[in-house]
């Protein structure tokens, strides 16, 4: 099927904003003029990336008469927490099955999924705990849709493709000529829509990934290319790409934009984070944004992007709020602000 012809349903507000990033672009625009596409604000349930995704995800299981969407990941995922909002907007019950053991407290995503009313089954086996789970619902009558990790499937992505087209058009209109647009990869559903739509589309702008967690990069490279091959093949686009072809930058070795590893507190990338809602009043994670935003910002320092650049703010904010991240942060917060008592 081509990709125009996918059943969707409405769940976001669109198109989001694409502001310019003024204070930042006086700092740091040697090379390059910096904007921001504001995918945080989609919306439902604080919004994100996944609403883009979850638009066609929805829709397939809609038309396949489920009743209730599982789906999984870590314990803080923004993708769960924005399918729970999905499901309920869709009337199915919403079921997340995330890695690890039951907490006895509940702070950042966690806190919303249970405002929600999910059920979250905690597993140090995944994928056995999916199988039971679905079981246990089919038993009482359910279908229930099992959507993988990160909403990146071959449906899941048709999101980040048709985005492409919304950004051409604002470009359009607000008569900016965009070189790069930057993002996170993480489960590449959208590093790899947004590649799939700049080829199909014809966009003028290339795609530059930042890596959320360390992996070796010959063989990221491999894996975006060939997901970026299965959503040409799987859509009749046409085109093929090679590995060598994709820009994914991790930055300097000895302090990589990654972090030492996935969700791990990390200083420098909360630097960045403080420095983009000090000087512009924007929000961002410290497991996804916060380190796409570091290798925007250097990257633009150096060059390495230049002319104009837009930053794809994926959303990701209630992160901030989970107690490692804030206890890890509470002095430089204190040094970030004047706080005083009359
Ligand atoms: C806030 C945020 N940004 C970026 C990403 C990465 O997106 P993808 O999984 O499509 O690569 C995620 C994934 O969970 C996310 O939650």
């Amino acid at each position: 099927m081509k990709i125009e012809d996918m059943p969707k349903i409405s769940l976001g507000e669109y198109p989001t904003p694409l502001q310019k990033l003024e204070h930042l672009t006086a700092r740091h625009g040697k090379h390059a003029t910096l904007y921001i596409k504001r995918d945080d604000a989609t919306g439902p349930a604080l919004g994100g990336n996944k609403t883009r995704k979850l638009e066609y995800v929805m829709a397939e299981a809609m038309n396949q008469g489920c009743t209730a969407m599982l789906t999984t990941g870590g314990p803080q995922t923004n993708h769960g927490r924005t399918t729970v909002a999905a499901a309920i907007h869709c009337g199915m019950k919403p079921i997340l099955v995330l890695g690890g053991h039951k907490p006895d407290y509940l702070s950042g995503n966690l806190t919303l999924d249970a405002m929600m009313g999910t059920d979250i089954v905690f597993s140090e086996d995944v994928p056995a705990a999916i199988e039971k789970t679905i079981a246990r619902y089919e038993a009482q009558g359910d279908k229930v849709y099992n959507l993988r990790v990160g909403g990146s499937s071959m449906t899941g992505v048709c999101g980040y493709v048709m985005a492409v087209k919304e950004i051409m058009e604002q470009c359009e209109a607000m008569h900016i000529q965009p070189k790069y647009l930057v993002c996170a990869v993480g489960s590449l559903g959208t590093y790899g829509g947004l590649n799939a739509g700049v080829r199909y589309f014809h966009a003028p702008f290339k795609i530059m990934g930042v890596p959320v967690s360390p992996q070796p990069m010959e063989e990221r490279k491999k894996n975006a290319a060939d997901f970026i091959n299965q959503i040409s093949e799987t859509y009749e686009m046409g085109f093929t790409v090679k590995p060598e072809e994709l820009l994914i930058n991790n930055g300097p070795e000895d302090n990589p934009y990654s972090g030492e590893a996935y969700n791990k507190p990390d200083p420098t990338t909360r630097s960045y984070m403080f420095e983009l809602a000090r000087e512009e009043g924007i929000i961002l994670d410290p497991t996804y944004t916060g380190k796409a935003f570091r290798g925007f910002l250097e990257m633009a320092d150096q060059g390495i992007i230049d002319g104009d650049c837009i930053f794809l703010h994926t959303g990701g904010v209630p992160a901030v709020w989970t107690k490692e991240h804030l206890d890890d942060m509470q002095k430089e917060l204190f040094a970030n602000c004047t706080i005083s008592e009359i």
